[in-house]
């Protein structure tokens, strides 16, 4: 048994990012299972103001029951041994070695900060823009609040066929007044107020048996106050290996998924004010304009199985050329590089064996050195997929530790971290800072019966942050 874990000298571990990953992380660590004697500190570093990661600032204004996951954060938060430092950003504030050279062991938990890339000309034009900004930005991520989106064009175009494009595409198509109830950015709420668009077009490369959206999600489209859904019949006929694949691999999701929008292509528009339109086996080829959007053009796809049965979009010859003002790409989200960290530049993850990460090279595990979350596995997953993650990644820390194998650090000692915080980040933001925040923006909302209202600039976060933690 090691010596560390004690009272005298407790397991000290950095955690990088606080959003699910990085929470989850810190609650087994702070409480391991039958591990009743352990005594566990954790420091959290955060890079904005406020922690919680996508949950703040990924998912959707219009889904407040799913942003409740915050209370079992601020249990951990409460734990004895935790602590949170916000507004300190790894690579800028504070680096790897630091990290190295002050704790028994750093886990991180940074997500998956930027999106991927379709890789077609006029990719890059004004008005084509990625989910990632969007959702940003009509969250009140900081990084985010002086984008601006021109939704003053009629039809809209959504690439990809996932959660967050659904996220997307109810975003557009949802009432001022039921948008006026939510804690969406006050800045995107008086653009998406007025927003001239009427329809919006989603697109799936692959077929409705294909498509990554969930049950509950594609229901959610076909309630919209003021949006019809609508759906070609045709888009819904199953091709050969689509119709096999559901019905021999017990793909409920899909099953479901396809049962639904077969409902949807039998419905007729009803006169609501928008229309939400989903398309299947289309790719887009080439965003075209002159100085921004005004079309883009699509291929259309067959599915066919590769040699190890997955089923993929094959081009074919045809083309169709779709006008369009604004074109959000909503293809998956993806990893950043760390200073001084292992990086795997094709899955955008840090390499790791059951959130050990590895050196490139060797394709040894790095001694002390952990991920979690998004990083590790890739942008896939719900906020509760995290936990079981995080649980595998906090149990082989343990592990490690049982067999001598963390890091010796010289002063692994809270005063250390203290100390070159001190000097590099001395306005870092504490939990009790954040908390400052929340009743701040609480109370901002009170009066006009919503959730909260976000403070969207780091300057006003941190004024937040400091002007009650001084009261
Ligand atoms: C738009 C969107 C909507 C979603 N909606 C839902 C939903 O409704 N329900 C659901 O179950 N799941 C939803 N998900 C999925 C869920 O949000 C993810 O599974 C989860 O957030 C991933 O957790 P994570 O901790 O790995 O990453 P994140 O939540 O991204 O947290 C990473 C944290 O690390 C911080 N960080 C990054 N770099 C640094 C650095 N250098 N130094 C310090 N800190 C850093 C970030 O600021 C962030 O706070 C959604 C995802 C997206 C993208
Ligand atoms: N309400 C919720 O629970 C909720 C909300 C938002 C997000 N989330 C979760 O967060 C995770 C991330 O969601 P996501 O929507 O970003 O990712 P996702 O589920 O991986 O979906 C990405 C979509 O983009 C498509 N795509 C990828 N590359 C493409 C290309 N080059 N051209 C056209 N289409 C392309 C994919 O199609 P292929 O399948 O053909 O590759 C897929 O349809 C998911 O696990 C999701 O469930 C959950």
């Amino acid at each position: 048994m090691s010596a560390i874990g004690n009272a005298t000298r407790p397991l000290r571990v950095a955690i990088v990012g606080s959003g699910p990953a990085g929470f989850y992380a810190a609650g087994h660590l702070l409480a391991p299972k039958g591990r009743p004697d352990l005594v566990v500190e954790v420091d959290v570093f955060e890079r904005l103001p406020t922690p919680w990661g996508l949950v703040r600032g990924g998912v959707a204004p219009d889904h407040p029951n799913i942003k409740a996951v915050s209370r079992v954060f601020d249990k951990t938060a409460a734990r004895p041994g935790f602590r949170f430092f916000g507004n300190v950003e790894l690579g800028r504030d504070i680096s790897h070695e630091d990290l190295l050279s002050r704790y028994h062991a750093v886990i991180y938990a940074v997500g998956a900060e930027t999106d991927k890339r379709i890789g077609i000309p006029g990719e890059d034009l004004a008005g084509s823009t990625t989910a990632t900004e969007f959702v940003a930005w009509y969250n009140g991520h900081p990084d985010y609040r002086h984008r601006e989106f021109d939704l003053s064009c009629r039809r809209a175009v959504v690439v990809g066929n996932g959660n967050v494009a659904m996220d997307v595409a109810r975003m557009l198509a949802i009432t001022p007044a039921e948008l006026e109830r939510t804690d969406v950015a006050d800045h995107a709420l008086e653009v998406l107020r007025s927003a001239a668009i009427e329809e919006i077009v989603v697109l799936g490369r692959r077929g409705p048996a294909q498509a990554a959206f969930t049950n509950p999600e594609l229901l959610e489209l076909g309630e919209m106050a003021d949006a019809d859904v609508l759906v070609d019949p045709r888009d819904v006929a199953l091709d050969a290996h689509s119709a096999r694949s559901i019905e021999s691999e017990g793909d409920l999701t899909a099953r479901r998924n396809v049962e639904i929008l077969a409902g949807y292509s039998e419905r007729r528009p009803t006169g609501k004010r928008k229309r939400i339109i989903l398309r299947f086996l289309v790719s887009p080829v080439a965003i075209i304009g002159n100085g921004r959007v005004e079309a883009v053009q699509l291929a259309h796809n067959e599915i066919a199985a590769d040699t190890d049965g997955i089923l993929r979009a094959v081009r074919t010859e045809r083309r169709e050329t779709l006008k369009a003002g604004i074109v959000l790409r909503s293809i998956g989200y993806r990893g950043v590089a760390l200073p001084g960290v292992p990086f795997d530049e094709r899955r955008g993850t840090i390499p790791n064996q059951a959130g050990r990460v590895t050196d490139p090279q060797a394709r040894e595990p790095l001694r002390g050195v952990y991920a979690v979350g998004w990083i590790k596995r890739g942008p896939s997953g719900v906020i509760g997929t995290n936990k079981k993650d995080a649980h595998e990644t906090v149990d082989n820390l343990l592990a490690d530790l049982d067999r001598g194998a963390l890091l010796e650090p010289a002063d692994p000692t809270s005063e250390a971290l203290d100390a070159l915080l001190a000097e590099r980040r001395p306005d870092y933001v504490s939990y009790a800072g954040w908390q400052a925040i929340e009743r701040a923006e609480r109370a901002a909302g009170e009066p006009h019966d919503r959730p909260h209202v976000k403070l969207c600039t780091f300057e006003e976060l941190l004024a937040a942050a400091f002007d009650s933690a001084a009261s």
